[in-house]
C-alpha cells in the first residue's frame, strides 16, 4: 500500500488548510492512496501498478524526440518565470521536460513512480549540469507530499495515468498565488504522415504496430492489464471543477526530424504497450524481427518524421 505523503503536511487530518501559502484546502487531501487505486479509468477493470513503465527509461531518452527550446521560451514569457519559485514536474520520465525548465526556477522537483525513470533523469542532469532538481520517487497521487508551494506544476504526457479529478484537486491546493498548471500535449515517439516530402523514408509504424499485437496480442497492453478503451481524455472538464480556469494555449510548430534506426526502435521500447518486460522470453525473437523490418524500411539507416505541433494548456 501506498502512504500518503499528505500527511506531511496535514498529519492525520482532513480539515489542513494553509500551507503557509494559503491554497492548501482540504481539497488537497482526497484520503490514502492504495496500489489498487484505479487512475487511467476510462479502461474497465484495468489498474495502475508499478510495471507499467519497467525497463522504458533507458530507451526512452533515446527513442523519443526532445522538447524544442522553443517550448520553454514560450512558457518563460506566458509565465513571466525569473528564476524564483518551485516547478513540480509529475510524472517527469527521465526528466525530458523537467531538465529543459528548472534553470527557470529557484528549485525543481521532478516526481515519477518508476525508479529506473528517476535514474535515468538524475544520470542527465549531471550530463547536461542541471543541480536544482530533486527527484523523488512519488505517485502524483501521493501529492501534496512535502513539495508546496509550487509556482508551476507541469505534467507532460502523464496526466492519463493518474486518479486526474484528485490529483487536480491536489494540484491545485499546492500552487502559489501566482501559480500555474501546465498540460503538454506531445507526441514524442512517432510523427504523423501528411503526405509531405521528407529527406528519408517515414518509419513503417503501421507495421511497426503489427508485429508488437503478433507479440503482445489485439489489445494494448499497459503494465500488468490491458487497456481496451485506451487512455482517457476530456481533461479540460477535470481541471475546471478542480477550480483552476482556462486554459490559455500556447503553440510550438511542427517539426521534421531526422531518426535513426536504433532511434526508432528505441521508441517503440519506451512505450508503455511495448515495454520490454511485457515481450518475456520472447524478447530477443521480437527485437530480431523489429530491427529486420527497420532496415529493410530504412534509407541507410535513417528515417525521417514530422512531429507535431505542441499544445501547451495553461490552467491557473
Ligand atoms: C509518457 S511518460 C512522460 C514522461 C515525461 N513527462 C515526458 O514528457 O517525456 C509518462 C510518465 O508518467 C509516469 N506515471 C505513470 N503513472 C503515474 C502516476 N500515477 N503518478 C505519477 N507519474 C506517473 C510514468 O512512470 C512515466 O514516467
Amino acid at each position: 500500500m501506498f502512504v500518503t505523503a499528505a500527511e506531511q503536511v496535514c498529519p492525520g487530518s482532513r480539515s489542513c488548510t494553509k500551507d503557509g501559502q494559503g491554497r492548501l484546502s482540504s481539497a488537497a487531501y482526497a484520503g490514502p492512496v492504495s496500489s489498487e487505486h484505479i487512475s487511467a479509468a476510462s479502461s474497465p477493470g484495468w489498474k495502475w501498478d508499478p510495471s507499467l513503465y519497467a525497463g522504458t527509461a533507458r530507451f526512452y531518452s533515446v527513442g523519443r524526440v526532445a522538447y524544442p527550446a522553443e517550448l520553454v521560451d514560450l512558457l518563460v514569457t506566458a509565465l513571466e518565470l525569473d528564476g524564483s519559485g518551485r516547478l513540480l514536474d509529475v510524472g517527469c520520465g527521465p526528466g525530458s521536460l523537467t531538465l529543459l525548465l528548472a534553470p527557470n526556477f529557484a528549485q525543481a522537483f521532478g516526481i515519477d513512480p518508476d525508479a529506473g525513470m528517476l535514474s535515468e533523469a538524475a544520470r542527465l542532469a549531471a550530463e547536461t549540469g542541471v543541480s536544482n532538481v530533486t527527484w523523488r520517487q512519488l505517485r502524483a497521487e501521493e501529492l501534496p507530499a512535502d513539495l508546496a508551494p509550487v509556482r508551476l506544476v507541469a505534467f507532460a504526457q502523464s496526466f492519463h495515468w493518474m486518479d486526474r479529478r484528485r490529483v487536480a484537486r491536489t494540484v491545485r491546493g499546492m500552487l502559489t498565488d501566482d501559480g500555474a498548471v501546465v498540460h503538454v500535449h506531445a507526441t514524442t515517439h512517432q510523427g504523423v504522415d501528411s503526405g509531405a516530402e521528407l529527406p528519408y523514408p517515414r518509419p513503417p509504424h503501421a507495421r511497426i504496430a503489427e508485429l508488437v499485437q503478433r507479440y503482445l496480442g489485439p489489445d494494448r497492453r499497459a503494465g500488468k492489464g490491458v487497456l481496451t478503451a485506451g487512455t482517457p481524455d476530456g481533461e479540460d472538464t477535470i481541471y475546471r471543477a478542480a477550480g483552476l480556469t482556462g486554459p490559455q494555449r500556447l503553440e510550438v510548430p511542427e517539426r521534421i526530424i531526422d531518426r535513426t534506426v536504433d532511434q526508432v526502435a528505441a521508441g517503440v521500447y519506451s512505450l508503455s504497450s511495448a515495454a520490454p518486460h511485457l515481450f518475456a522470453d520472447r524478447l530477443e525473437q521480437f527485437d530480431a524481427d523489429l530491427r529486420q523490418l527497420l532496415a529493410s524500411s530504412a534509407r541507410d539507416g535513417w528515417f525521417s518524421e514530422e512531429f507535431p505541433s505542441i499544445a501547451m494548456d495553461i490552467w491557473r
